[in-house]
């Protein structure tokens, strides 16, 4: 007979944390929120750190360039989504390491020969008012000129205005010379009044647009994530069938860290992968998962993972439990495996950081997951509502709305993981394709998460995660406590949220 388990397996909501005593100098400004990334032993610092405890999913409609670098600049990390081509990936990787604070890559361009039809919907579609004109239209071409909305007017201008004609041309055009510092840049946009000033190499070709508004830029961002050339760090997604072309490309591309992609990395399949990148890239860091019990944790560190990832079934467009019959609460996962993270610690010395990957539907949530013992959490819904995700915002009744879907659905199937690289075709679905309320730009929402974490570690009187981890207490709910947890015997007023 199959070995069945007395305990019930348990999700985030069915916990609350008891306060512990809050000192004075325990207040949420004093909380530090590092963690570590990867393993290290006792009396060693980590050799890759994050900022504060969270990473975006490997996912198609969450985590690209534009989203890792927001993401980074905010001191978390994300794992490029691995569902595409190998080349398409290491780009994305290559443009956050070479994102330089302040200097934007032009994603407004036009040829001369472009019209200003051709302009409105580039606007339209990326929302930046200035475009740059370059000889082939690239973000990189020769700069011939820039367009900004003073340059026409819509009340006289034909649509079939030809961009030549209405451009402010190179020859007028104050540039800024590749090489030159941000304060370097904004002295010149500050002497010319400029809005903004494009950046050329020694050919006239593009690189780089400053903005005036992004002045301050680092001096907003205190905690970006940063490698030790001070460029933004990144992650990138691999499987385990295309790894051995895959790995050398990302690696050359320079991610800072890879994780093996899998819904079940409970596997020879992953075993081989990690071992394949151990022996012959020792010093690159990578991820194993994911697991839900002590079997599946003690199988990715013996393969030579260097943190291992932790859920099955409870991600928001996950039906893997229903399809598969597969999965475990995620409280029940986390708490089992940091169990055995901490007595191989006990035994070994050496530190394996565990993410808790899913099933994150409110901020407490976070905290939870790292007083059950997580270094940080991997979540996919909370970074498809912002402005930076790749997927498409779109309007549904009086809201927008932004695409989510699974890596495991139809729509990702070309890339899916879920066969475990035997056959490309998915014969059954293990994700859905939904849609999540759109939230703006992520660092707005960050920051309040972020300190809604901080505070309620205060309550806790915990002043960094591992004292968190030690000192937290968890009490499990009943269904009428629930209840009692949201607003109840009240009429609430109408709100729009
Ligand atoms: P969320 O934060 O609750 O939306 O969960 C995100 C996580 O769900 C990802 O990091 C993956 O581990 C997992 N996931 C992504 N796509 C699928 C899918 O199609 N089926 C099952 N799990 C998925």
């Amino acid at each position: 007979m199959a070995i069945i388990y007395p305990e019930v397996s348990r999700t985030f909501s069915e916990f609350l944390l008891l306060p512990n005593l809050t000192t004075k100098d325990c207040a949420p400004v004093n909380i530090d929120l590092t963690t570590p990334l990867v393993k290290h032993s006792k009396d060693k610092e980590p050799a890759l750190k994050l900022n504060i405890p969270i990473v975006s999913a490997i996912m198609q409609s969450v985590s690209n360039d534009t989203l890792a670098i927001a993401l980074a600049r905010c001191g978390g990390l994300s794992f490029i989504y691995a569902s595409q081509t190998i080349e398409n990936q290491a780009e994305m990787v290559r443009k956050v390491k070479k994102h330089k604070s302040g200097f934007v890559v032009s994603d407004s361009n036009v040829s001369v020969n472009q019209t200003l039809r051709d302009v409105l919907a580039i606007k339209e579609r990326t929302g930046h008012s200035t475009i740059a004109v370059t000889d082939d239209g690239t973000a990189n071409g020769k700069l011939l000129g820039i367009i900004t909305s003073r340059d026409y007017r819509l009340s006289r201008d034909p649509l079939d205005k030809k961009v030549e004609d209405f451009m402010t041309p190179f020859k007028d055009l104050i540039v800024g010379k590749l090489g030159i510092t941000l304060s370097e840049a904004n002295d010149i946009i500050w002497e010319h009044k400029l809005n903004s000033l494009p950046i050329i190499d020694d050919e006239q070709r593009l690189h780089y647009l400053v903005f005036r508004k992004d002045y301050d830029d680092h001096k907003a961002n205190p905690e970006q994530l940063l490698d030790s050339k001070k460029r933004l760090m990144v992650g990138a997604g691999i499987n385990t069938w295309d790894y051995k072309e895959r790995v050398p490309e990302l690696i050359n591309a320079e991610a800072d860290i890879l994780c093996v992609d899998s819904s079940d990395g409970f596997t020879e399949y992953q075993r081989d992968t990690l071992r394949y990148i151990k022996k012959n890239f020792p010093h690159i860091k990578v991820g194993g998962g994911n697991v839900v019990d002590r079997e599946g944790f003690m199988y990715l560190v013996e393969s030579g993972a260097d943190f291992v990832k932790v859920g099955i079934g409870g991600g928001s467009i996950c039906i893997t439990r229903e399809q598969k019959g597969i999965g475990r609460g995620q409280a029940s996962a986390v708490i089992e495996v940091a169990k055995a993270r901490d007595e191989y610690f006990e035994k070994t010395g050496v530190y394996i950081p565990i993410c808790s990957d899913g099933g994150i539907v409110h901020d407490y949530h976070i905290v939870l997951a790292l007083a059950m013992g997580a270094d940080f959490v991997m979540m996919g819904r909370y970074f498809a509502r912002f402005d930076e995700s790749p997927n498409k915002k779109v309007k549904r009744g009086n809201s927008y709305v932004k695409e989510y879907w699974g890596e495991g659905s139809n729509r990702a199937r070309n890339w899916q993981r879920y066969d475990l690289g035997e056959s490309t075709n998915l014969k059954f679905e293990e994700g859905v394709d939904s849609y999540v309320p759109y939230a703006g730009k992520l660092k707005d929402n960050l920051d309040i998460t972020l300190s809604k974490i901080r505070s309620t570690m205060s309550s806790c009187g915990a002043k960094s995660i591992r004292e968190l981890q030690k000192t937290a207490r968890l009490t499990i709910v009943s269904s009428t406590s629930l209840i009692e947890g949201g607003a109840h015997d009240v009429i609430l007023k109408e709100s729009e949220y």
